[in-house]
């Protein structure tokens, strides 16, 4: 395991002859600590509906250019039985922060996604602890929640009434509660500095996180943040090789975000320290109204499609699907 300081960190992000190196070896990490094997967790995007306000999110409150949706909780279980029947061994639930998804809504999806005997991820947002703890005892496994950026005065800015005391507080809870805890940033924002980036990724080291979702921060028309210039695709991926160098056995994401900047971003961030992909299974119209930033991969595509695509785009770089839920530390559903 690599134990780099801060400014060895600065210099690597900074370095931009000896990239290839620096890729060749999270693979190599990645390939020693979890193997060849690719998890797929099948993603399901149920609401759109967001009473927070974030200032790069197309889903923020204040954004009136989106037709709203949300899915009932019947059809959010209809969606994760169909992605059993693709094979993915994972769900991930996925929305804004809806609040007509009460604790009674979400208990009766958990329960009816776990009968069928699939590992959960949920990814709502910001909660009570009491809350993460019912979603926790109705059998939910995984909760992600991005800090997004650990930079005080840049999480403030970005977030009107909310702050990174409460986002930590989420996620101590969510380990104290026995979840697999996972977080992540985007790569990019504004005022963010390389420094930052580096605080951040010795923050996924100092919490031990187990997923580290990071993706480019893509500017989005709707949103204040129009004008911005937005993350890159290289940046990113060097976020994420560095971070499976002090994580090696973590599961990192190879983002939906990374392959909406490079065609390839999916292929390349999976050789560069990337071992899981989250397929999308939503359905129809929902797909492209929850639309975060502009140029979103896959809204007109079918889940069946995805599955399709994903696992040519695996087997090219002759890695695997993994058939069990993969767990970080190994514990395992019976499939
Ligand atoms: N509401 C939940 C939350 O905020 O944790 C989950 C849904 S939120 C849309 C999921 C992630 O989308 C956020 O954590 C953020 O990192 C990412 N995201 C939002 N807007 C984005 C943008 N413009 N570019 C890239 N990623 C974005
Ligand atoms: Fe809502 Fe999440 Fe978007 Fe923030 S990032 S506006 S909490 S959906
Ligand atoms: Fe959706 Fe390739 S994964 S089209």
């Amino acid at each position: 395991m690599h134990q780099l300081e801060k400014p060895e960190i600065v210099a690597l992000l900074a370095n931009r002859v000896e990239v290839a190196e620096l890729f060749g070896v999270a693979d190599r990490i990645r390939q020693r600590y979890v193997g060849d094997e690719v998890h797929l967790r099948g993603l399901i995007e149920f609401s759109n509906i967001c009473k927070q306000n974030c200032l790069y999110c197309g889903l923020r409150r204040d954004n009136q250019d989106i037709k709203r949706y949300r899915l009932e909780p019947e059809a959010v279980i209809e969606l994760a039985a169909k992605a059993k029947s693709y094979g993915y061994k994972t769900v991930v639930l996925q929305s804004g922060e809806d609040v007509y998804y009460t604790v009674e809504r979400l208990q009766t999806v958990i329960h009816g996604i776990k009968d069928l005997g699939l590992a959960l991820t949920l990814s709502l947002g910001e909660k009570t602890r009491e809350e993460y703890r019912a979603y926790r005892e109705a059998g939910a496994d995984r909760y992600l929640l991005r800090i997004e950026t650990t930079d005080r005065q840049v999480y403030d800015q970005l977030h009107p009434g909310m702050s990174l005391a409460n986002r930590l507080r989420c996620l101590r809870d969510l380990r104290d509660l026995g979840y697999e805890v996972g977080t992540g940033i985007m790569v990019g924002l504004p005022g963010q500095s390389l420094e930052s980036l580096a605080e951040d990724i010795l923050f996924f080291k100092a919490i031990d996180a187990d997923m580290i979702g990071l993706g480019p921060f893509i500017p989005n028309p709707a949103t204040p943040l129009r004008a911005a210039v937005g993350g890159t695709f290289e940046l990113a991926l060097k976020v994420m090789a560095i971070t499976r160098l002090l994580l090696p056995d973590s599961n990192i994401p190879a983002t939906t975000a990374m392959e909406t900047l490079n065609k390839q971003g999916r292929t390349i961030a999976l050789q560069s320290g990337a071992n899981v992909v989250m397929p999308n299974v939503t359905e129809g119209e929902y797909r492209q109204l929850y639309m975060l930033y502009p140029g979103k991969i896959c809204i007109n595509d079918t889940p069946a499609h995805c599955r399709q695509c994903i696992g040519g785009k695996i087997a090219a770089i002759n890695r695997t699907i993994a058939q069990h839920a993969g767990f970080r530390n190994g514990k395992n559903l019976g499939q």
